[in-house]
């Protein structure tokens, strides 16, 4: 982690938690948002975003969601918008996630339609992009995130409308870390590719987070890296306790 950069702890529920569950773990985590070292944020599935916001909306936690359409409105049945989602109280959203690249045939450029959507209603797009296990296992880890990047940001992006999140896809879910330096070396190399696509005062400013099995247990080893501004967790974000011992390892 760097000094200038405020550490970014997100939590992404995916497909998980229902409603008494879900204020449950937002109420928990909520509680201690104010404590931690680091910008604190929780993105729950969209059915419980409104209640959410209503029951925590007061506090330091932010509030996330995890996709939303490019357009503001119309006939996309199933889909939610950028608007929708601040007028449900969020100011973060998830895109690109590899589960929705994989599962929903997100390409780099749904991705940056949906990121500039997002980052013109004031949200703060947390933009994913990971490489599979054979794209790793073929060499073409660095090729992948290249054009991912290139591929997925808004040109007019700043460091306050965006976080990159790097998950490897081969981590995400199965209890397999990269190592830290595994992690740094992709991390390092984003932010090269952020200079160069964006300007390198963007590359300074902008935080990456690291996804991917990221537990208590290893969390403070990955934090501390000189590239990873934070953590987006999925598994460990449905506990409070492990949620908010990762956000305590940002200042160890
Ligand atoms: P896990 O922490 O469960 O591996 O999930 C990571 C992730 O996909 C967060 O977006």
């Amino acid at each position: 982690m760097s000094q200038s950069r405020r550490p970014v702890i997100a939590g992404n529920w995916k497909m998980n938690c229902l409603r008494a569950d879900g204020l449950a773990l937002a109420e928990a985590v909520a509680a201690q948002a104010g404590q931690v070292d680091c910008d604190l944020v929780i993105c729950p599935p969209a059915t419980l975003l409104h209640s959410v916001h209503e029951l925590v909306g007061e506090t330091a936690l932010g509030l996330g969601a995890q996709d939303c359409h490019y357009k503001d409105s119309g006939a996309f049945t199933g889909n939610i918008s950028p608007t929708m989602i601040k007028d449900a109280g969020c100011s973060y959203v998830i895109l690109g996630h590899s589960e929705r690249r994989e599962y929903h045939g997100e390409t780099d450029a749904d991705v940056q339609a949906k990121a500039k959507a997002a980052q013109q209603e004031d949200l703060v797009a947390i933009i994913c992009v990971g490489e599979t296990e054979a794209q790793r296992d073929a060499g073409d880890t660095m090729t992948v995130i290249s054009e991912q990047i290139k591929g997925s940001i808004p040109t007019d992006s700043t460091s306050e409308n965006t976080v990159i999140a790097y998950e490897p896809v081969w981590a995400i879910g199965t209890g397999r870390t990269a190592s830290p330096e595994e992690a740094q070396e992709v991390h390092q190399h984003i932010r090269k590719e952020l200079a160069s696509a964006l300007g390198e005062d963007f590359a300074a400013a902008t935080r990456i987070l690291y996804g991917g099995s990221m537990k208590p247990g290893n969390a403070s080893d990955l934090l501390a890296q000189a590239d990873i501004d934070g953590g987006l967790i999925g598994g460990a974000s449905l506990n409070s306790a492990d949620f908010l011992a990762i956000a305590n390892a940002v200042s160890k």
